[in-house]
C-alpha cells in the first residue's frame, strides 16, 4: 500500500476540522437566531392577545356572563377593523373552546383539543409551536378571557414564521457556493502548510539518499520546525560519526596492509642472506675462513629472524590482550635491575655503565612486561651511547604518579623521527640499525606494554646531548599530602 503524503493526510485533518467547526458553529448560532426570534414572535403575539383578552372583557363583559353567539358579530367586527394592520391572526373562542370570531374569517372551528387552548380555558397562559405542511413554524398563543373569577373565552393568537432550515434550502445555491470557496481555501491552507512542513523532511531525504549513495561529506541543513531541525541535528551528528567510523576502518585497514608489507620486507632481508650464504656453501670452492664467515651468517640472520618472530609474538599478546594482563604489586626499582642484570654481557660489551637511581616505588603491573619495557630502551640506549659511556635509569615518584626514565649519551633523536619512534618497524638510521639492532619493534613493544599500564611515555632529546626515554605510571601508593579533616 502506498503511504499517503503529508499533503494528503493535512488536507483530511484541516477539512475535518474546517468542517465540523463550520458545521456545529453555525448550527449553534442559527438555533440561537431561530430561539431568539421565536421568543420575540411570542412576546408579541402574547401582548396581542393580552390586550385583545382584556378588551373583549371590559367592553362585552362588564356584566360578568359567560362569552356567547350574541358578541360573535360585535367581536368580529373588531378584530376586522384591527386586523389589515397586524401581521398575526387573532381569534376569540368561547368557554368551549369554539371560534366566535376569526380576523383569518373561519368561525365555527373547535380548538378544544389544542394544549395551548386547554391551558388557556384552565385559566393558564398557554402557548405552542407547530409545523405547517408548507414547512413553516407556526407559534400560538392562548390567554384567558376572564369575568371575574370566571373563564368566559380565550384570546387565541397565532402567526407563522420561517424556519432556519427552509431559509437555508432557499439560498442552497448561494450556500453551495459558500462550502466551495471555504474548501478551496482548507485546500490552499493545505497545501501551502503541507509544503511548510515537507520542505526540510524532503531535503533530509535527499541529504540521507546522498550520504547513502557514497557523499559522507553531505550533511542536511537544520531548518523548519523544532521537531526537523532536531532530525536534521540528529541526522549530522550521525553521518559525522559515521564518516569518522568509515575513515578509521579505512585507517585501519591501511595500517594492516602496511603492516603486512613490512613484515615481508623484514622477512626478506634475511632469508636472502641466508640463501646466498648457504647456495654459496652448496657450490663448495670456498675457503675454511669464508665457510666460517657464512655459516656464522647464516646463524646471525637465522637469530634475527628468530627475534622478529618472537617481537611480533610479544606484541600480538600484548595488543590482543589488553585489560587482562596479570597485576601484582611490583617494585619498579627491582624491575629495573633486574632488566640491568639481565642485559650486562651485553653492555659490557659495548662498554657502556649503567646505574639504576632514584626512588623505589611500588606500581600496580605486571613485573616481567615492565621488566622488557626497561630492558628495551635499556638495549637502545646502550647501543647509541659512545663505549666508555654511562646510561641511567632514574626512577621517581611524585603526586601525579610514578616517571622512569632512561638517560642516554648517544646522538639525540633527529627532530623530524621523534613522533614515529614508537611505531612499529621505524628506524630513524637504517643502515646502521640493521646491522646492530632489531627490526624496530622494541619501542612499539615498551609503548604496548605501558598503554596497557595506563600509563605514557615519550621520548625526547636532552639539551646536554643524548635523548631521554620517560615512562610515566600511576602511582599505587595513596597520595600523602592529602589534607586531613
Ligand atoms: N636512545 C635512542 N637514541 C637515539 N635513537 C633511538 C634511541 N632509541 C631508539 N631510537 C631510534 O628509534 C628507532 C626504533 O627503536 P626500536 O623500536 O627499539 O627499534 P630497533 O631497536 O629495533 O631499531 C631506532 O631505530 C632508533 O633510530
Ligand atoms: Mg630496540
Amino acid at each position: 500500500m502506498p503511504r499517503t503524503s503529508i499533503r494528503t493526510r493535512l488536507l483530511v485533518a484541516l477539512l475535518a476540522v474546517a468542517v465540523v467547526a463550520a458545521v456545529g458553529l453555525s448550527a449553534y448560532f442559527l438555533r440561537e437566531l431561530e430561539s431568539f426570534a421565536l421568543r420575540k414572535l411570542e412576546e408579541r403575539l402574547h401582548t396581542q392577545a393580552r390586550i385583545t383578552a382584556a378588551l373583549v372583557a371590559e367592553t362585552i363583559l362588564a356584566d360578568g356572563r359567560s362569552l356567547d353567539d350574541r358578541d360573535a358579530a360585535a367581536i368580529q367586527r373588531a378584530l376586522d377593523a384591527s386586523a389589515p394592520y397586524a401581521a398575526s391572526r387573532m381569534r376569540v373562542l368561547d368557554a368551549r373552546g369554539t371560534v366566535l370570531a376569526d380576523s383569518g374569517g373561519e368561525p365555527g372551528t373547535s380548538y378544544a383539543d389544542r394544549r395551548e387552548v386547554r391551558a388557556a380555558l384552565a385559566g393558564e397562559y398557554g402557548a405552542a409551536t407547530r409545523i405547517t405542511e408548507r414547512g413553516r413554524v407556526a407559534l400560538y398563543v392562548a390567554v384567558p378571557i376572564k369575568a371575574g373569577d370566571e373563564i368566559a373565552g380565550v384570546s387565541y393568537a397565532s402567526s407563522t414564521t420561517f424556519s432556519i432550515m427552509s431559509l437555508l434550502s432557499d439560498y442552497r445555491t448561494r450556500l453551495a457556493m459558500v462550502v466551495a470557496a471555504f474548501i478551496a481555501a482548507t485546500f490552499a491552507l493545505a497545501e501551502l502548510l503541507a509544503r511548510w512542513l515537507s520542505r526540510p523532511l524532503t531535503g533530509l531525504a535527499e541529504t540521507a539518499a546522498r550520504f547513502a549513495s557514497g557523499d559522507h561529506s553531505a550533511r542536511a541543513v537544520p531548518s523548519g520546525s523544532a521537531e526537523t531541525e532536531a532530525l536534521a541535528r540528529a541526522f549530522n551528528a550521525m553521518a559525522d560519526e559515521v564518516e569518522r567510523a568509515i575513515a578509521e576502518l579505512r585507517e585501519e585497514e591501511r595500517r594492516k596492509s602496511r603492516f603486512v608489507s613490512d613484515v615481508s620486507h623484514e622477512l626478506r632481508t634475511p632469508l636472502t642472506a641466508i640463501r646466498g650464504a648457504a647456495e654459496t656453501l652448496l657450490d663448495g670452492d670456498v675457503s675454511e675462513d669464508d665457510e666460517r664467515q657464512f655459516l656464522a651468517t647464516i646463524v646471525r640472520e637465522a637469530d634475527r629472524l628468530t627475534r622478529l618472530a618472537n617481537d611480533l609474538l610479544t606484541l600480538q599478546r600484548i595488543e590482543g590482550a589488553t585489560g587482562e594482563l596479570p597485576l601484582g604489586r611490583v617494585r619498579l626499582r627491582d624491575a629495573a635491575e633486574r632488566a640491568a642484570e639481565a642485559l650486562q654481557p651485553l653492555t659490557e660489551a659495548r662498554g657502556v655503565q649503567v646505574d639504576v637511581t632514584g626512588d623505589d616505588p611500588v606500581v600496580l603491573g605486571d613485573a616481567d612486561r615492565l621488566q622488557q619495557v626497561v630492558a628495551n630502551l635499556l638495549d637502545n640506549a646502550t647501543r647509541v651511547t659512545p663505549e666508555g659511556g654511562r646510561v641511567e635509569v632514574r626512577i621517581s615518584e611524585g603526586a601525579d604518579g610514578v616517571t622512569l626514565e632512561v638517560l642516554d649519551e648517544g646522538p639525540g633523536i633527529p627532530e623530524d623521527a621523534l613522533p614515529h619512534v614508537f611505531e612499529r618497524f621505524f628506524r630513524a638510521q637504517t643502515s646502521r640499525d640493521r646491522s646492530t639492532g632489531g627490526a624496530g619493534l622494541g619501542l612499539a613493544i615498551v609503548a604496548a606494554i605501558v598503554r596497557a599500564h595506563a600509563g605514557v611515555v615519550t621520548a625526547a632529546n636532552r639539551p646536554e646531548g643524548g635523548s631521554v626515554f620517560a615512562v610515566r605510571l600511576p602511582s599505587l601508593a595513596p597520595r600523602r599530602e592529602e589534607p586531613e579533616g
